[in-house]
């Protein structure tokens, strides 16, 4: 996730631009720039690496003159982290200067029609779009001119404008990407997060989609797009720097699953058009995909557990074999792999040891890889054919969250587009699942609202010495995650098992008040889950249920029950991992645990 900051006024912008990009450093980055108007132009510095590396390139700011200004730290998404994709980008007379974040989903089309007209790109990335569409589109108007260029990208974006032609102005707009205004004396501030703008102002507007702001230093005017003033109410902001870093929220974990419903719809909205799923991403051909003889998925921990929901969802969608291993395990176990198999890599940091050897390993035998990957430019996407990125923007939790989520979306989108190409599923299945897809992003909202149900449940059971998790088919690998996340952050022990597994021998764990988790959100598997439920109770266990609004009769059987939304079945674990998401997170918070940096783990393992 990108951070924007943006200055006019009557400070020195450069110093303060840099103490506002640092104040975002929490949000990741692998490039960092500023552009200020120095009286005769816009001075342009840009730096791959740390924002430390551009600090020292203009000293600390006290090379830059200028007192009208934009920065940004970027979170690489199209081209990858260098200096030439940083921000601000620069249209081709150098006249704009344009920072940004979010995605212009048809940046590639718009792109060209620039090029046909003359227009000369220097940078891979889709930002450069928009400051080339303010050149082309430029009528010595700023606001008449951000409306013609948003008139023609699509996509979420947060953007800030400065332009030598109007020095005394800055232009921002934001849909579906966070954008706020400070409001200060003589000066003025944009920001994509408050900590940026915290030591200069307390009095903050937060723009609405499609809202414009044009910012003096002595006036701030919010537009609608049909050119309207909006008129804004302020709001003050009496947090501190570091709860504001985490949006006013008490840990990063919660922020990040908070924030899945819009990474979610990030990441699918771009790949689905009129109903049909494109994966530009992938440059598999027709023979390429005849060719496919199984499906072998590589990765580690939360992201093995993605893999485990694959299996099942490839399987029933695409109709191909699958296979999943856990990538430590993978190198040594002599595996059966030629050049028509098909390795699917799923890792949100993109460098994990085991999975990249494993990567390493599989093209080595000669397979193709695709993988699924939340870094840009990481290794794992650099040694991979294809690369379908997540768009869930930085994780800082160790314990992942909104990665997860995105993972498994993009799961079904290759599923759906397997499916669709290799004929295994209908028109109208396609179309039922496109839909069920599109509203995940609501239902899991819907779920997030009932926090508090949740947060109850794990206020009774936060001092559990052991805490089980069954399921069947979906709802095991859910289980698995379910557990994986509540031991990793609150340190209980925990085993997940598949419900039908459990008379083979980890019945004999169950002792009275042994709380178990029961998964049961899949229809065809009800039945058979409630009698492995029984089997529990009958042995003393307290048992959470888990399952879809139809099926009520769960509380006949079960103490407690969580209701999650209905969809199609193989979408169901995106609803479900929320509950078990919050259940792990309010436990851990109850016992007083350092929920974002759980000990003994680390974000990204970068070993064997
Ligand atoms: C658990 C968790 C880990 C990671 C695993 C793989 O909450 O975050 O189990 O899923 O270390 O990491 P990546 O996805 O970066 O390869």
């Amino acid at each position: 996730m990108c951070g924007i900051v943006g200055y006019i006024g009557y400070e020195q912008a450069a110093p303060l631009l840099l103490k506002g990009l640092e104040k975002l450093e929490y949000r990741g980055y692998d490039s960092a720039g500023i552009a200020v108007y120095d009286g005769s132009g816009l001075e342009i510095y840009k730096s791959k690496g740390r924002l430390k590396i551009l600090s020292d390139m203009i000293e600390g700011g006290a090379k830059v003159k200028g007192t009208v200004g934009i920065g940004h730290t970027r979170w690489a998404t199209h081209g990858e982290p260098s200096d030439i994709n940083s921000h601000p980008q620069v249209s081709d007379s150098g006249r704009f200067a344009v920072v940004h974040n979010g995605i212009i989903e048809n940046y590639m089309s718009l792109k060209e029609y620039l090029i046909n007209h003359g227009v000369e790109f220097v940078s891979e990335t889709d930002t450069e779009v928009i400051a080339q569409l303010f050149e082309y589109y430029y009528d010595g108007d700023m606001l008449d001119t951000m409306l013609k260029v948003l008139a023609k990208v699509e996509g979420s974006y947060a953007i800030g404008v400065i332009s030598q032609e109007h020095p005394d102005e800055l232009l921002a707009v934001r849909k579906d990407s966070p954008l706020i205004v400070g409001i200060g004396e003589g000066e003025n501030f944009i920001a994509s997060d408050i900590p940026a703008i915290l030591s200069h102002t307390r009095d903050i507007y937060r723009l609405e989609d499609n809202e414009i702001v044009a910012l003096k230093a002595d006036s701030i005017t919010v537009y609608n797009m049909e050119k309207e003033v909006v008129s804004k109410t302020p709001f003050h902001v009496d947090w501190d720097v570091s709860s504001a870093e985490k949006g006013g929220y008490e840990h990063f974990m919660f922020k990040e699953i908070m924030e899945q419903p819009e990474a979610i719809r990030k990441t699918i909205s771009p790949r689905l058009k009129n109903g049909k799923i494109v994966l530009d991403d992938v440059s598999l051909s027709k023979e390429d995909l005849e060719k496919i003889s199984k499906i072998v998925v590589l990765a580690c921990g939360s992201a093995y557990h993605v893999g485990m929901n694959a299996k099942y969802i490839l399987e029933k969608i695409a109709r191909i074999p699958v296979e999943v291993d856990l990538a430590s395990e993978f190198r040594y176990r002599d595996p059966i792999i030629d050049e028509s198999v098909l390795v699917l890599v799923i890792s949100q940091s993109g460098e994990t040891a085991d999975t990249l050897a494993a990567l390493r390993e599989a093209k080595r035998l000669g397979a193709r890889v695709i993988s699924i990957v939340n870094v840009v430019g990481s290794s794992i996407a650099n040694d991979s054919d294809d690369v379908l990125y997540t768009w869930a923007g930085p994780e800082i939790a160790v314990a992942t969250t909104k990665a997860y989520s995105t993972q498994l979306a993009v799961v079904y989108l290759l599923a759906l587009y397997l499916g669709e190409k290799r004929n295994t599923i209908t028109t109208e299945q396609l179309e039922r699942y496109v839909k069920g897809l599109e509203n995940l992003p609501n239902q899991i909202q819907e779920i997030l609202e009932h926090q508090e149900t949740i947060q109850y449940l794990a206020s009774q059971y936060f001092n559990s010495r052991d805490i089980f998790f069954i399921g069947r088919n979906l709802d095991y690998s859910m289980s698995l995650e379910g557990s994986l996340k509540l031991k990793e952050i609150s340190y209980i022990h925990s085993e997940a098992y598949a419900a039908g597994e459990l008379k083979h021998g980890t019945i004999s764990l169950i002792e009275d008040g042994t709380l178990v988790v029961s998964l049961a959100t899949q229809d065809m598997l009800f039945d058979k889950m409630m009698s492995n439920v029984k089997e529990v109770k009958a042995r003393g266990a307290v048992v959470l249920g888990l399952t879809t609004e139809k099926h009520k009769e769960i509380e006949k059987t079960a103490d407690h029950v969580f209701y999650i939304p209905s969809t199609e079945d193989i979408l169901l674990p995106s609803l479900a991992v929320v509950p078990l998401q919050l259940f792990a997170y309010y436990v851990a918070s109850m016992k007083g645990c350092d929920i974002d940096k759980p000990r003994n783990l680390a974000k990204s393992v970068t070993v064997e």
